[in-house]
């Protein structure tokens, strides 16, 4: 059955190796990291069918970094926005940021009918997120069921994403989109995130659309 992109997760992993690998300070990774950020936008814009693009910048888990690395994603992600959210606005590309940020003046800009939305990930953690949700609806005297979190979910980060790519060549989810990956097609890649290519996009696309997806029920050809 044809199944579209609407919505690609990823997990960008592998910035700190690959800044040792050259003898660099970690930071060094995080910042070549942001090359594969735009690329990845471009493309997503590109695509015919991806309208979410969700990534993941930093954990809750990843507060209990050094201050020093935390402080510098903080400043490149707010750098990264102040430089480039008026190109990305005239692109019709919404990019909103979901994580526990109250407190912290992160700029944004609302994009009405967007091409592309991309959720940002930041101080964030799926288990928080859930959480959060149950919480909102608490307080609004609603019911927590699968459906009533599930509609909270779509409206804070979209669809369930279709695919999620990890890199840096580890196989686990790191406590990211809990609730939302239930179905989800994984790709984990051998590749360091600062490293991760327009080739390795068209990769996971071309193999993406040749899967089965049966979301728990059977396939024509299972009998
Ligand atoms: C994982 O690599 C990467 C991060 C924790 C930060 C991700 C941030 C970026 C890609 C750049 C900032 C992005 C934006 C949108 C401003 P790691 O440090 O865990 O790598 P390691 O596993 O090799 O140590």
């Amino acid at each position: 059955m044809l199944h579209k992109l609407l919505h690609l997760a990823v997990i960008m992993d592998g910035n700190g190796r690959w800044a040792t690998e050259r003898n660099l300070p970690r930071s060094e990774g995080h910042l070549k990291g942001i090359d594969p950020v735009k690329m990845l936008i471009r493309r997503a814009v590109q695509h015919p069918d991806i309208q979410f693009l969700t990534l993941f910048v930093y954990s809750l888990e990843n507060l209990k970094r050094p201050l020093q690395e935390t402080q510098y994603i903080q400043d490149l992600l707010i750098n990264c926005l102040q430089s480039d959210l008026e190109e990305l606005e005239q692109e019709r590309v919404f990019v909103r940021i979901i994580g526990d940020v109250a407190g912290i003046d992160l700029p944004v800009r609302y994009v009405s009918n967007p091409k592309l939305v991309v959720n940002l990930c930041f101080r964030y953690s799926g288990r928080w997120h859930i959480s959060n949700i149950v919480n909102r609806l608490l307080a609004q005297n609603q019911p927590c069921t699968p459906d009533s979190i599930q509609s909270m979910m779509v409206a804070d980060l979209g669809p369930d994403p279709d695919v999620i790519i990890r890199t840096g060549n580890e196989m686990r989810l790191s406590n990211f989109l809990l609730w939302n990956l239930a179905y989800s097609e994984l790709f984990f890649l051998p590749v360091l995130w600062p490293d991760f290519s327009e080739s390795h996009f068209d990769q996971v696309v071309t193999s993406y659309l040749k899967r089965h997806r049966r979301y728990g029920t059977l396939g024509v050809d299972d009998g």
